[in-house]
């Protein structure tokens, strides 16, 4: 069994779940023009930790298994190949630049003066972050060779 890929697998649902928490946090800092708190700035930390290890478990993945050979040795048939591009190609870049935004967001938010500023920053860099990683995530409902099951099957 691939434990790495086990955990890459069950981590989504913490991404998720921060992800969508810091997201909410932030509407209803807009439009309800609340003060900017600890609590949001906790939650959307544990947003960025959880990107953090979900992009260190994917690049193990990646390097380790076969999708980075599977490019090297033959781009132009992966890149015509849907499951495998998606694996090969668009999970990764994707997912790298959900996890930029994160990072990002968060030094802006860091740096925005007012708390109205913060809340409207966070909802900017950590909503686009957040839709990126839910269209990139292999959902049950994508193409056969794309699709993974919601949780790991042992
Ligand atoms: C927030 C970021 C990410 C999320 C939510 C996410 C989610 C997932 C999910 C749900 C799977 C399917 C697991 C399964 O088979 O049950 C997967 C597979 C995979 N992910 Fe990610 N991922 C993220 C970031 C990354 C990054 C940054 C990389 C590469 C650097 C990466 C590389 C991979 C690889 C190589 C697979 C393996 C597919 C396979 O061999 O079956 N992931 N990811």
């Amino acid at each position: 069994m691939n434990y790495t890929l086990v955990i890459h697998s069950i981590l989504r649902w913490a991404v998720l779940l921060f992800g969508l928490w810091t997201v909410i946090n932030a509407l209803s800092g807009v439009f309800s023009k609340t003060k900017y708190t600890n609590s949001d700035n906790r939650t959307n930390l544990f947003f960025m930790i959880s990107c953090d290890i979900q992009l260190l478990l994917g690049l193990v993945l990646y390097f380790n298994g076969s999708w980075f050979n599977l490019l090297k040795a033959n781009a132009k048939e992966v890149m015509k190949d849907g499951a495998n591009r998606f694996f090969a190609v668009e999970h990764i870049s994707m997912m790298i630049i959900a996890w930029l935004l994160v990072h990002l967001g968060r030094s802006m938010v860091k740096r925005a003066d007012t708390d109205a500023q913060k809340h409207k920053k966070s909802l900017i860099w950590f909503g686009i972050a957040l839709v990126l990683i839910l269209a990139m995530i292999p959902w049950p409902f994508r193409q056969i060779g794309i699709s993974r099951a919601l949780f790991p099957q042992f």
